[in-house]
């Protein structure tokens, strides 16, 4: 089966899917966009995503027509057609199409295109038990990351020196501060407290970030939403990164230094019990 794509209420192939070369999104990145994890064939906080997704596009005063209900049916009528149980669906709205201005065009209707390709979760739970590395890169991202848009060069050039290193993620520093990863949010563990930065306009507010306050916090572990420095990362007991496409993943390194003995640590791995049966709980999804 060819792989389809979205683009403006048509169902298409993905070779022959394409936007005009004067979308907002290619010249001036003026576009959001969300990622989600679809398990099971059912799509993973899908109502928190429209929210951030909502929120973004008003806070960019980009103007989109369609109401929640008739987006949510085709977004699954996409992922019916791709047919896959397991994958992830990413969403792009941009400002629309329009003869290159940095002023807003006056009634450029917003270009809308979605994609879904197959994604094995299955290789996320392996890697709760193994871990994975980050390194460090300063964060030169522009002063309003907690708005999901495409313009992610800062991430794109931190992620590809975290590849380079053999490592799976960058984790942003800002000063002393550790903001977040390139694609991920970022949490340490100390003297049993679980540590992440505060929403505001220097991180992204991560859909699984706030899932995974909510479990923690119902499980009565405690929960501190505060800036911590590298040198706190450094002498953690635990670390972990939470996202979308790796809704809980142990740090064991940073920067080449082990976090603690250098294994996932108790509670990371506590925390990746009550993330997977919220995933099991939502879409039905085991591995
Ligand atoms: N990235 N921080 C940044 C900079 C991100 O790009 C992401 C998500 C997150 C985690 O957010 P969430 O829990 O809502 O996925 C944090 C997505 C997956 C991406 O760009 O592919």
């Amino acid at each position: 089966m060819p792989q389809l794509a979205y683009v403006n209420g048509r169902i298409l192939p993905l070779a022959n899917a394409s936007l005009h070369v004067e979308d907002r999104g290619t010249q001036f990145a003026d576009a959001v966009y969300e990622v989600c994890a679809v398990l099971n064939g059912q799509i993973l906080d899908w109502q928190p995503h429209l929210v951030r997704l909502r929120r973004n596009l008003a806070e960019l005063g980009i103007d989109w027509g369609m109401a929640d209900g008739p987006f949510t049916l085709q977004a699954r009528r996409l992922i019916a057609a791709n047919g896959h149980r397991d994958c992830i669906i990413y969403i792009q709205i941009s400002r629309g199409t329009a003869r290159r201005d940095h002023a807003f065009p006056g009634q450029a209707p917003a270009n809308v295109v979605m994609t879904v390709r197959r994604f094995d979760f299955g290789q996320r739970l392996r890697q709760l038990e193994t871990g994975i590395k980050v390194i460090t890169r300063p964060d030169n991202r522009w002063g309003r990351v907690d708005i999901k848009t495409t313009g992610l060069l800062g991430n794109v050039l931190a992620k590809q020196a975290a590849r380079e290193a053999g490592a799976f993620e960058a984790w942003l520093v800002s000063g002393e501060t550790v903001r977040e990863g390139s694609s991920t949010n970022a949490w340490i563990v100390k003297d049993g407290r679980i540590i992440t930065h505060p929403i505001g306009t220097a991180i992204l507010p991560g859909i699984a970030r706030d899932s995974l306050i909510r479990l923690a916090t119902a499980a009565q572990l405690v929960v501190e939403e505060r800036p911590f420095t590298l040198a706190e990362a450094l002498s953690a007991d635990e670390a972990f990164l939470t996202s979308t496409t790796a809704p809980i993943l142990p740090v064991v390194a940073i920067d080449g230094q082990a976090v603690a003995d250098g294994r996932p640590g108790q509670i990371t791995r506590r925390l990746g019990e009550l993330v997977w049966n919220e995933v099991a709980r939502q879409t039905g999804w085991r591995a």
